[in-house]
Parts: structure tokens; C-alpha cells; sequence
């Protein structure tokens, strides 16, 4: 049986300009890291620690419900964000490798002016 725990799995990007890409997402890297080592423009300034809101994307609403709460961190700096959307706007960079997620699209948000 495979461990689904150290699989790597699969998301589909939607770039800003729409353009989709079948991405790999390995075991532990964040969903920022697997966009961004993939070559997606994700900036990720602050590395990952929750506090420059540049690796903002959108997810499917019933994803963002399965993954639980944001933490207090990230959502007061999403809901600073011109683009937040309470059902599907995460920080990527707060969002764990988990087999349960195979399969997901995932939608950079619009560059904050
Ligand atoms: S990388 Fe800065 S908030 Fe996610």
C-alpha cells in the first residue's frame, strides 16, 4: 500500500494571466514552496513566516473549509490584502503538504499595488 503521508501529489496552478500548470507538491513543502520552487511567481519576501501576504492565493471553498482555521497571524494580514475573499483566500505559505489535497487548483491572487 502506498503512504499517502510522503507521497508527492499534484496541484493545478492558475498563473495571473489564467494560464494553468500541473505541478508536483513534494512532502514537506508548504504550498508556497511548491509554487514557487515550480517557477510560479510567488515572491514569498518574507520567507514564509506569515507577514508579507505576496504568496496570497485562492483555493476551492470547500478546501479552505477542510483545512480549518487560519491562524490569527495570517488572516489579520489577509483581510489587510485588496484582493481577500473570506471563502477562498489563503497564504499559501501556511498551508501544509497533506495527501488529502492531491488534486487541487489553486489561483495566485492579483499582485497588491
Ligand atoms: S510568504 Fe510571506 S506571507 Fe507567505
Amino acid at each position: 500500500m502506498t503512504d499517502t503521508t510522503t507521497a508527492t501529489i499534484g496541484l493545478t496552478a492558475l498563473d495571473r494571466d489564467g494560464a494553468a500548470s500541473e505541478l508536483a507538491w513534494e512532502p514537506g513543502q508548504s504550498l508556497m514552496e511548491a509554487l514557487r520552487d515550480n517557477g510560479l511567481p510567488v515572491l514569498a519576501s518574507c520567507g514564509g513566516t506569515a507577514s508579507c501576504a505576496t504568496c496570497h492565493v485562492f483555493l476551492d471553498p470547500a478546501v479552505v473549509t477542510r483545512l480549518g482555521e487560519r491562524g490569527e497571524d495570517e488572516m489579520e494580514l489577509l483581510e489587510e490584502t485588496e484582493h481577500f475573499d473570506e471563502a477562498t483566500s489563503r497564504l499559501s505559505c501556511q498551508v501544509a503538504h497533506d495527501a488529502a489535497l492531491d488534486g487541487i487548483t489553486v489561483r495566485l491572487a492579483p499582485e497588491e499595488e
